[in-house]
């Protein structure tokens, strides 16, 4: 199996986009840490990837504390896999944006996937090997209505890929972002229901939401070598939406 003897981290896979990206790199022979705040959500995907024959742990964090952070990447270990995954989800007007969401998406979305990568990029250097997968957005490129904080986070992350790619690719760590469109998981429904995640899905050019497992299976791609010439890039996985 094509990631046989490789451990790969997934922030924020206890469910959604996170949760499939980490069924499908076990079921490619890696070893997954499931990380998220929920455990039993945790425990859910752990039970899934070795009910079917895979290898998976849980390892709780809080992304917006510093030092669950850094406790998550003390305990993942050596990683060759880390997909920066999680994040904080703030809706609403500019003119009313509270400062405390504000900071926890800042903390979250650009923050977290920083000192993470941080902590274990050196070690994927010096193995002269890795792949660093940031998810971005769709909403980074576009300007939508009542998204500010979140697209603003978004990118953030992908100028980061770029930087990171300039910094450790020399040493063959590949660094790359998948920009995914509306996509049926928890995030989008419970904050904009059916009509509003439908309404976002027809401005798409297939016209329908994607399933989780449809971007998981991009975040799987580049973390294989069958990705082995692809670093700094950003791929679009949001039905055209910001291809025309
Ligand atoms: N769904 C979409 O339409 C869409 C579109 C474009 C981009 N994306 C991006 O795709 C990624 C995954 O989103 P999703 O839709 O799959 O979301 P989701 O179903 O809501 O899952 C979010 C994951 O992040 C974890 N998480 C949230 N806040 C966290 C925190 N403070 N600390 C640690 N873990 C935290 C959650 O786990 P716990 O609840 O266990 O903490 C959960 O595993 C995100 O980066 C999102 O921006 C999604």
């Amino acid at each position: 199996m094509e990631l046989t003897g490789k451990v790969a981290l997934i922030t924020g896979s206890t469910g959604g986009i996170g949760s499939e990206a980490a069924r499908l790199i076990a079921a490619s022979g890696a070893h997954v840490v499931v990380s998220g705040r929920n455990p039993e959500r945790g425990a859910a995907t752990v039970r899934a990837i070795t009910e079917t024959g895979g290898s998976a742990r849980f390892v709780p964090a809080e992304l917006t504390d510093l030092a669950s952070l850094r406790r998550l990447a003390a305990e993942a270990g050596d990683v060759d896999i880390l997909v920066n995954n999680a994040a904080l989800f703030p809706g609403g007007p500019t003119t009313s944006q509270d400062v405390e969401a504000f900071d926890a998406a800042l903390a979250a979305n650009i923050r977290a996937p920083y000192f993470l990568t941080a902590a274990l990029a050196p070690g994927m250097v010096a193995r002269g090997s890795g792949s660093i997968i940031n998810v971005s957005t769709m909403a980074a490129r576009i300007g939508m209505a009542g998204l500010s904080v979140y697209s603003a986070t978004k990118a953030a992350l992908e100028s980061l890929t770029r930087t990171w790619a300039a910094e450790f690719s020399p040493a063959g760590v590949r660094v790359n972002t998948v920009a995914p469109g509306p996509t049926r998981t928890d995030m989008v429904m419970d904050t904009m229901g059916e009509e509003g995640a439908q309404q976002i899905a027809k401005t798409t050019l297939l016209g329908r939401l994607a399933t989780p497992r449809e971007i998981a299976e991009v975040i799987h791609f580049l973390a294989t070598e069958r990705a082995a010439y692809l670093t700094g890039a950003t791929i679009a996985a949001d039905a055209g939406r910001t291809a025309v």
